[in-house]
């Protein structure tokens, strides 16, 4: 699978409920897992290629599994020193999680990744871990893997992280919990909370106080995690973007984690004129629900606020800004060039190549609406790359190449896809 066509889509209306699992929530599940008192229960997993290999991790930690393919249950006498080398694959999350849950641990352990990973920074988990006793190291000063980490005693802490990142908070909030002493943990705006809601579901003792949060480490095993996975929001978003560019169409996204640092994204769509609704159908450990998406007129925004909350759905709503009347901004999004690829060169090359202007700066880009055309896109290695220049093959057509990376978040993307349009996949 190196290549797809994608042909132009007329008007449709449908309801999905098999959009993937979320992916933030499912790597932390399998972590978090390893420290409970008894046996945690997942359902609706994901099994794509980045959460997969945490799960593979967390076997390879010790952990007793069981997996009928539907639902996994994972318990856990402690973290064991591993034989194997623990191969993050395509995963920035599983491999600044592990740094976390790891350096506290009785051990040696070796993480290490894909040649994207291993080209990107980690050295803002590794400088705070390294301020708190942890021993690591990696190639180019501890900034790149391969690390190795040798368990250690750490240290309680007071860190003021400088960038809003839920993986930077994450892995201090694992180190936290096995320090020695009560943590605090600030960041400059809030990022993802998943970690904290379902730590403390969890009962650790973390209490969330705006932009910090105080983590007490524990004095005993955590309760096991009980678990459905609701789907991911930044999957969602794909689908909630072909309506919202294709004239008489609407959606109905189904099961999808209504958590408000995971859907300011569709609050952007909002704001360029699309009519969306949610619906809450569960509250466990967050909100769950429904997303409704209608075409509407579209025009141009400026997105410079809560950059964390959105940042894996710009790309795609990049697609939409070029749809759109008007000229779009983005701003204080210098994060995007250390994601999968860089997001900033990746998206302004495939929207010029697509016959839109578009203007270049450190920390984003301005699109001016206009029509797109059909073209060659290929996605750098980088699943989101990938399926939103598939998305904007709804309105013109286009041809993607290097496709593989969708594996790593959204398997059944071509799937439901295919409902809406033809696809040749070679
Ligand atoms: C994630 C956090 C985000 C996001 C990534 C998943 C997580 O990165 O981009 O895809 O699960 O914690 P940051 O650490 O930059 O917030």
């Amino acid at each position: 699978m190196s290549r797809v066509v994608v042909s132009p889509a007329s008007s449709f209306s449908l309801n999905i409920s098999e959009i993937a699992p979320d992916k933030s929530i499912s790597h932390r599940s399998v972590m978090f897992a390893m420290l409970a008192n008894g046996e945690s229960v997942i359902e609706n997993f994901l099994r794509a290629e980045d959460t997969m290999n945490s799960l593979k991790i967390v076997k390879n930690l010790g952990a007793k599994v069981e997996d009928d393919g539907k639902t996994i249950k994972i318990s856990s006498d402690g973290i064991q020193e591993s034989f194997e080398v623990l191969d993050c694959g395509n995963s920035g999350t599983g491999m600044r999680l592990f740094c976390g849950l790891l350096s506290s641990a009785n051990g040696h352990f070796v993480l290490t990744g894909d040649k994207y990973l291993r080209s990107r920074p980690m050295k803002r988990v590794t400088t705070p871990l390294l301020s708190i006793g942890a021993k690591l190291d990696g190639r180019d000063e501890g900034d790149l893997a391969p690390l190795s980490i040798r368990g250690a005693s750490l240290n309680s802490f007071n860190y003021e992280s400088k960038i809003a990142s839920a993986q930077v908070k994450s892995c201090m909030i694992l180190a936290a919990l096995r320090a020695n002493g009560i943590c605090t943990y600030t960041e400059p705006e809030l990022s993802r909370d998943h970690t904290e809601r379902m730590l403390k579901g969890m009962g650790a003792g973390i209490e969330v106080d705006g932009l910090k949060t105080t983590i007490t480490p524990m004095t005993e095993l955590l309760n096991p995690l009980t678990i459905r996975v609701p789907a991911d929001p930044s999957s969602a978003f794909f689908f909630a973007v072909a309506a919202a560019i294709t004239p008489n169409s609407n959606i109905i996204l189904e099961g999808v984690t209504l958590n408000p640092t995971r859907i300011e994204a569709f609050k952007a769509l909002e704001r360029m004129g699309a009519d969306i609704s949610y619906e809450i159908t569960d509250n466990k450990y967050e909100p769950i629900g429904n997303i409704t998406v209608k075409h509407s007129k579209l025009h141009g925004i400026v997105v410079e606020d809560n950059i964390s909350w959105l940042i894996d759905e710009l790309p795609v709503l990049s697609i939409a800004m070029a749809c759109a009347e008007g000229e779009s901004l983005i701003k204080n999004a210098e994060e995007l060039r250390v994601k999968e690829s860089d997001r900033i060169s990746t998206v302004v090359e495939g929207l010029r190549a697509a016959n839109i202007e578009v203007h270049e700066y450190k920390d984003g880009y301005k699109v001016v609406g206009g029509v797109l055309k059909s073209a060659k896109v290929d996605s750098d290695g980088d699943h989101r790359i990938a399926m939103s220049f598939i998305i904007a093959g709804l309105k013109c057509g286009m041809e993607v190449t290097d496709l593989e990376c969708i594996n790593t978040s959204f398997p059944n993307f071509f799937e439901l896809l295919q409902k809406i349009t033809k696809i040749e996949i070679s």
